[in-house]
Parts: structure tokens; sequence; C-alpha cells
């Protein structure tokens, strides 16, 4: 499966990965899902919002338990931050199904859609939908950099937009969701433990800077008569990077939009993104007011004019306490492995799905930590010990 994947959307000039929502790399991983699903004889399906779902047993039974993780990637993202999730996902499956489990109810594998938001700018789309957390309102409103729509793109991928929306009764038939994903971090690494278990998401969020100042000649414009909005924001980015760090907490300006672009023309607008996440609400909140401030005092001093947007907010996600012991209990038992608990500066579809239905996340030791990025890198005897980790839990929760 994972050799398979490997080539789905990777770019040779950079070697990271453009799986970007509703794209043709997008279904390529979608088909490749959907081959997996048929080849084991699950039931496959797509639901109202685009994700895919394949199920062992009657998901209108009830108390399912579900697990994947999402197919899409950053720019030049890694090969492992998502695909991991679902390729385990259903390498669990054969796993089980070689040990002779019996399972006692429905099991799903899920691949949701635009996790990461890298083409429309919102994260966990698939999720938010169904959830409830993205209105309808909201989803179609969502457009690409070339000004492409997201039911546009969903429609000339072959899909209805028309159906988006909440689906409680999809989420109502599961009992639990263990999403399995890479560590982003170096946690695993330094503990030297191969898997760990989520305790919890830390609050983050996105913020567009709208910079707007003078188009000008970059040649004749005397210093003293530009109002060039490369310089507040310059400064921001560096006021960011204070504030974060009296906070103990992160602050990254990564995306950035110049207009008109060129190299001798002072821009009339430049518009950059902050993505800050902090351990506490409190902290979050100390980051994005000092910088917002400070983009202010710089802005008006180059008279140059200033418009801060929050894109998306997701609020600090404490994962389920019975359902992490479980699983505590679970991996304590059926492996010799200490399994330490760890929290996590990054997104997932778990932690959207967390105030709707028990969630818990499996995660596998990254070696270097890194991530989006086409460095990110797990061992494989590391995966394959995700892979029997994950098989435990989902034999703990769905098997007799
Ligand atoms: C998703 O991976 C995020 O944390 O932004
Ligand atoms: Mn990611
Ligand atoms: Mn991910």
């Amino acid at each position: 499966m994972w050799a398979e994947l490997l080539p789905v959307g990777r770019s040779s000039a950079s070697g990271g990965y453009r799986r970007h929502a509703w794209t043709g790399a997008d279904a390529d991983c979608r088909t490749w899902f959907q081959e997996q699903a048929e080849a084991r004889g699950l039931t496959y399906e797509t639901d109202r919002n685009g994700n895919q779902w394949a199920w062992l047993g009657d998901p209108a039974a009830g108390n399912a338990v579900v697990t994947g993780s999402h197919l899409d990637s950053v720019p030049d993202g890694g090969a492992f931050d998502g695909p991991l999730g679902v390729v385990s996902a259903f390498a669990a499956l054969d796993e089980l199904r070689g040990r002779g489990a019996r399972f006692t109810k429905p099991l799903g594998i899920v691949n949701f859609g635009d996790e990461e938001g890298a083409r429309f700018g919102l994260a966990c789309v698939g999720s938010r939908l169904t959830s409830g957390a993205l209105t309808v309102e909201q989803a179609h409103r969502l457009t690409d950099g070339d000004g492409v729509t997201l039911p546009q793109a969903m429609e000339s991928a072959g899909y209805d937009p028309g159906t988006l929306g909440p689906d409680p009764e999809r989420l109502a038939r599961i009992g639990a969701f263990v999403e399995l994903h890479v560590e982003q971090g170096r946690a695993l690494d330094l503990s030297g433990d191969r898997i760990g278990i989520a305790s919890a998401i830390w609050p983050h969020g996105r913020w567009r800077f709208d910079f707007r100042g003078e188009a000008n000649h970059a040649g004749t414009t005397r210093l003293a008569d530009r109002h060039d909005p490369m310089l507040p924001y310059a400064e921001t980015v560096l006021a960011a990077r204070r504030e974060a760090e009296l906070a103990g907490a992160v602050a990254t300006f990564g995306k950035i939009g110049v207009e008109p672009n060129g190299v001798n023309a002072i821009p009339s607008l430049v518009r950059g993104w902050l993505d800050s996440r902090a351990a506490d609400q409190a902290s979050l909140d100390t980051v994005v007011t000092g910088v917002e401030k400070a983009a202010r005092e710089y802005a008006a001093a180059h008279g140059v004019d200033l418009d801060v947007v929050r894109e998306s907010f997701t609020p600090v996600v404490d994962f389920d306490h019975a359902l992490r012991d479980e699983l505590g209990r679970i991996l304590g038992k059926e492996t010799e492995l200490r399994v330490p608990v760890l929290g996590t500066g990054a997104g997932h579809d778990a932690g959207i799905l967390s105030d709707r239905i028990p969630t818990a996340m499996l995660f596998v030791r990254n070696p270097t930590g890194v991530s989006h990025s086409p460095a990110e890198y797990a061992a494989e005897d590391d995966c394959v010990a995700g892979v029997n980790a994950l098989a435990d839990v989902l034999e703990g929760l769905a098997c007799t």
C-alpha cells in the first residue's frame, strides 16, 4: 500500500507532496482508497461532504469503531502526515483478519477530505462540515488562490456540492474514532518510545493580515513619500516571533501574497497569514492581541491601512479521558511497550470530532520531528509497531 501511494502527487522538483483537495492528485488518492476498500470486500461509500468510508459490518447497527485519517497534504508535504493513518487502518484490519478476530461492532475506515486546508485556507473542511463546525454558507464562500470556489472545485472533481452539510446521523452511529498519526515533534524520540497516545491539542487558529499601501515606482519614489506595506508586514513578522517567545507559544507567517508582485514596484498590498498556537487559550489570546496591536502601530507609522480577519479557530481539545484510558489499558496489556501520553500543537480531524463523539489518537515516533516538509519520516519498524498497536486497540474496542 505504501509503495502504491508514494508516487501520487509527488513533485519531482521538491520531493514533496501536493495532494490538494479536489485536484487530480486528490482524485488518485481517492481511487486508491476505494480500491483498497473493495479489495477487502468492505462496503465503500462517499458521504455528503466528500469524505470516504469503508465498512466492515453495517454501520446502521450503531456503536461503530472507526479509524483512519486523511490523504491530502500541505504544499510540499511529507509522505506520512495523513496517509500513515489510512494505510495503517487497512493494515490493522488485515492483521486482525489474520488473527481470526471476531468483530462484534461495525468497523469503519475513513479518509477525511481536505484536512490540511492547503487549497481553500481552512483546515479539516470534511470533518468540520460533518460535525456542523463549518456551515454550508461558510463552505460555499471558501475560494482558492485562483478564485475557484469549493463548490466549483467539488463539481469539477465529479462530486455534488448540493449535498454539503452536517451529518449527525452518521456521527450518531460511531461509538469511538481512533486516528493514528505520525508524531509531529520529537517527544517519542526523546523518551525512546515507538508509540504514544494523545492527551490534548493546543488551541490554534489562522489570521489574515491585509496591509494596503500605495503602488509606486521602485526607482523614482523618494523613501519619505512611500506607503510601502512590506515594511509594517516585515515588522509584524518580527513582532509575532517576540510575542510567541514571551508567551511560550508559537506563531508563524508561512504564507504571503504580494500585489502587484513586481521586482521594480512598491507593493500596493501585502497579505500575510498568521498561524498561532499555544497550550492554553489565554496565552494564545495574548499573542494574537499583541501581534495585532503591533501591526496596527507599524501600519499607521507607514501610512498603510490594515485589516485583520480571523479565518479559522479551533479551541483546545482534551481527548475523551475514558477512551484514552482504555487505549492505555489495551496497549499496556497487549504490548511490552510503555505508552506515553502526549499533547500536540498540530490540528487533526480527531480534534474536530472530539466534541461530538469519543475520539483518541495514537502517535508513531518521528525520529527528527520534522513534518509538513518532504523530510518528514518514520522508520518502517515503528510504522509496523503502529499498525500492531492500532490492531490491538481495534480488537479491544470492536471484537469479542
Ligand atoms: C495540520 O496539520 C495543522 O496542524 O495545521
Ligand atoms: Mn498536517
Ligand atoms: Mn495530519
